[in-house]
């Protein structure tokens, strides 16, 4: 009697989740796999995964194209939310589990499945996010993590697959630990693993070393509506290309690099390294803009909506109720974010130069420190008398 009968496992082409798909059946009497595989825009080509995941012993091999949903449902509302876990990581990774979650339900109810699988070890935040998240989507399914359970080494992992046919990957496999997805990628392990190692040059594949960046700068506009950029340099376009497009230009000039110790929800430290170009570009001139538009008081206390927002969603809560209502704060804010940013890219920097909206909340006339100022200095001292108040009283107390 196995633990499950069909089962829908999210499935990359590595080895590791290529060797779950024997792992299951054997071991855990899995009478059917079928792989799900998720194009998130990285760039692989998933013809030959397809192939592979049948030549592993898989009844049967999806693949959905879910790019554009991946920007539109979960991009996007991390760019309103400026989202950035521990003031630095955009969450990139973090942003694909509850989607792929999500594509794995809806394949499991397709399929008459009776549980879902994926190939996260015991120590990660995606084993967190896949699991909750499909809990929360479906808590009758089954979620089996046999890599959390098999205790196989790399080698042991990789001499298993040969036993099923399961090729040893050609190349002498890389040291790093890679994820990969239209926002960008994240590497860890191998010399990463000493937080006093400097990264290599070949762990980065979006962004340029400085060293080769332009010796001039661009210079590019980013146009938004109600929060969600909708055009690069005046044109129009759709929300998959703005990111490709971004991500290459910032790329170009060495914008979007991040090497940080980072808290993983399961209580360890991790030295992570992060490239997304285009998501750090797009957050820097989303939150410029906010600044434009919003109230002092909405935007002061959006901050601490985005950082608890960050926290949920890197620890796998997006589909939870207090996600569903900072979102709903979020959704209120952005209907006034509407403009345009201006941003100077270079040499691993970019810059917010400028900024301007129709429901910009800059007033010229109250600014200004020229002939045309129209605030009133004397109204300062009443305001000023009354905003001090409690602290003369204080200060009076003080030297009784
Ligand atoms: N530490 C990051 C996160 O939790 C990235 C994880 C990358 N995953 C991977 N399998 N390499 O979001």
């Amino acid at each position: 009697m196995g633990r499950a009968k069909r089962v829908v496992l999210a499935y990359s082409g590595g080895v590791d989740t290529s060797v779950c798909i024997p792992y299951l059946k054997q071991e855990w009497g899995v009478e059917e796999v079928i792989t799900l595989a998720a194009d998130l825009g990285q760039g692989d080509e998933l013809g030959p995964i397809r192939q592979k995941a049948l030549d592993s012993g898989a009844v049967e091999s999806l693949v959905v194209d879910a790019t554009a949903e991946f920007v539109r449902d979960y991009a996007f509302p991390a760019i309103q939310a400026n989202s950035l876990y521990e003031g630095r990581y955009p969450l990139s990774t973090a942003l694909a589990r509850p989607l792929i979650a999500k594509l794995l339900v809806e394949a499991a109810a397709k399929y008459g499945a009776d549980a879902v699988a994926h190939g996260c070890t015991g120590k990660g935040n995606d084993q967190v996010r896949f699991d909750v998240s499909i809990a929360a989507l479906n808590p009758d399914l089954k979620v089996l993590a046999p890599a959390r359970e098999w205790g196989m080494s790399r080698e042991e992992t990789i001499a298993y697959g040969e036993r099923f046919g399961i090729p040893a990957p050609v190349k002498k496999s890389s040291p790093y630990s890679i994820d990969r997805n239209l926002l960008g990628r994240s590497i860890e392990a191998g010399p990463l693993e000493d937080p006093l190692h400097e990264p290599l040059e070949e762990v980065y594949a979006l962004t340029k070393a400085i060293a080769n960046t332009p010796d001039e700068p661009a210079y590019i506009e980013l146009g938004f509506e109600k929060g969600l950029p909708v055009t690069l340099n005046g044109q129009a376009l759709e929300p998959v290309a703005l990111i490709q497009q971004l991500n290459a230009i910032a790329g170009e000039h060495g914008i979007g690099r991040i090497d940080m110790i980072e808290n993983r929800l399961v209580g360890i430290k991790s030295r992570e390294i992060y490239e997304t170009p285009a998501l750090l570009v797009l957050i820097q001139a989303h939150q410029d803009l906010e600044s434009l538009v919003l109230t002092a008081d909405v935007s002061q206390y959006k901050r601490s909506i985005e950082n608890s927002w960050s926290n949920l969603v890197y620890n796998g809560l997006w589909y939870s109720p207090l996600k569903a209502a900072l979102d709903a704060f979020i959704q209120q804010t952005q209907a006034r974010v509407t403009g345009t940013v201006r941003l100077r890219l270079f040499k691993g920097n970019a810059t917010v130069v400028g900024r301007s909206s129709e429901l910009s909340l800059y007033s010229p006339d109250m600014a200004t420190y020229g002939a045309e100022d129209r605030f009133d200095h004397k109204a300062a001292e009443g305001f000023i008398y009354v905003w001090g108040m409690p602290t003369r009283i204080w200060s009076q107390t003080q030297n009784r």
